[in-house]
């Protein structure tokens, strides 16, 4: 994953004049003073989601003011300067209002697999024209400008505009989704506490970023490893934005499950639901088979060898990003990349009767007794709005309850280490040194 990095930026300024068309819609004219002028109409969609996490649930960092510093530095790039009149479209065609989606390590592995999945209109469907921000560093600013050139030559109907830039207080300004995958890996020689506060310094402060300039409905998904406690970083720093908006990425580990289960079951992994990842992306996540279903049957009764579950599945699920790194020589990026896709729709669209998806979310007032204020996978459902709900009614037998504890020490844990950077005093680490990221074999 790319490291993001972030510099005082100097020379450009932008401004958004905004004014009313009716009550459900407004047309915003931005005018970019960059290098090249740009002047381009689009249309705002209001979003209406509810959120159950009160602000005032959390406890405050420190104010976050938009540094004076940080000046804009969006630059629109190549044919996405261009004037288009979105209204004109609107006539021809019955799409949505335009939306707007940062992306943090944007000339990364997993944004090159999901920009493009994106611009296609396969995560937001064929009438819904996306507006691509895409934040990276200064070191990897030509790679960014390699992705936009590419996403040029792709002749996305659906892409309207695409803007490059290093300031996370430029990019995500208005966005409606955030997409964080840029992280710092775990280099050799460097302690776990170590990659925290670097990694939770990104996070700290693109939350101060979204919590100063993006949507207030942003729904945010936080990528970069280790993205529990990255997510619970960056929703500590945007006090404004609704806790409940802020996700870590299981989605994958879920999948993976999936997969395993399919396997041993001999079924097509189509035949797998209620699969739920509970606790930290890490070694210490808990792959639930108690709860899981093949073609609508408990899991346990199709799979009767109870060792192998226990075991091997669960052990299977907890290290394969670390196997598949000695693969590969890095980390997943292409099925990270449909696993954020996953995520974002199991959003947008309803989930099936009964079933359930995994996401690491915000654990205030949650039904299962995981402490509180932390970011921990759990099961749960959307009626399409982008908001969700715990599923409540999942049984937790000793097994179950067993590892749960371990990977909630875990999370509170990371959640001590990192403490200056969520406001609540001085950091003490005391990680566990049995568990690792997956990514860590
Ligand atoms: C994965 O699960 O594949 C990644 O999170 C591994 C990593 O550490 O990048």
């Amino acid at each position: 994953m790319a490291l993001a990095e972030f510099s005082p930026c100097s020379y450009s300024r932008s401004q958004t004049l905004t004014s009313n068309l009716s009550s459900a819609r407004s047309i915003a004219i931005d005018v970019h003073l960059f290098h090249r002028p740009r002047f381009s109409l689009r249309l705002r969609r209001q979003l209406n989601i509810s959120c159950s996490v009160a602000p005032s649930q959390i406890q405050l960092p420190p104010p976050t003011v938009r540094p004076a510093d940080a000046a804009n530095k969006r630059e629109c790039y190549g044919v996405f300067c261009t004037t288009y009149d979105l209204r004109e479209d609107d006539k021809t065609k019955s799409w949505k209002s335009l939306i707007s989606i940062a992306v943090s390590g944007a000339a990364g592995m997993i944004s090159n697999h999901l920009l493009f999945k994106l611009a296609s209109g396969e995560v937001f469907g064929p009438d819904q024209p996306i507006s691509l921000r895409l934040l990276g560093s200064e070191r990897s600013y030509q790679a960014l400008e390699g992705v936009a050139m590419e996403l040029e030559d792709s002749l996305y109907p659906l892409l309207r505009e695409v803007s490059i830039g290093v300031n996370p207080y430029d990019i995500f300004e208005d966005a409606e989704w955030a997409l964080l995958n840029g992280a710092k890996p775990r280099g050799p020689g460097m302690e776990r506490a170590g990659l925290l506060d670097i990694n939770g310094q990104i996070f700290a402060e693109q939350g101060k970023a979204l919590n100063a300039v993006a949507s207030r409905t942003v729904k945010v998904i936080v990528v970069g490893n280790p993205c529990n406690t990255n997510a619970l970083i960056c929703l500590k720093n945007a006090p404004n934005i609704p806790a409940k908006n802020f996700h870590a990425l299981t989605r994958l580990d879920e999948n993976r499950a999936k997969c395993q289960l399919a396997l041993k079951a001999g079924v097509f992994y189509d035949k797998v639901s209620n699969v739920t990842i509970w606790g930290n992306h890490s070694t210490t996540q808990v792959p639930d088979f108690l709860n899981a279903k093949i073609n609508g049957i408990p899991v346990k009764e199709v799979i009767t060898d109870t060792k192998w579950l226990e075991q091997e599945f669960t052990e299977r699920v907890q290290k394969r990003g670390g196997v598949l790194i000695q693969k590969w020589g890095r980390s997943s990026a292409a099925s990270t990349a449909v696993s954020i896709v996953d995520g974002i729709r199991s959003l947008v669209t309803p989930t099936p009767e009964g079933d359930w998806f995994s996401s690491g979310v915000y654990t205030n007032e949650n039904p299962y007794g995981i402490a509180e204020d932390i970011v921990f996978s759990m099961p749960c459902r959307s009626k399409g709005d982008g908001d969700y709900e715990l599923v409540k009614n999942v049984e937790i037998d000793d097994f179950l309850r067993e590892r749960l504890k371990k990977t909630e020490a875990e999370l509170l844990a990371e959640k001590r280490c990192v403490a200056h950077l969520t406001g609540e005093g001085n950091a003490f680490c005391d990680l566990p040194e049995d568990t690792m990221l997956p990514g860590e074999l």
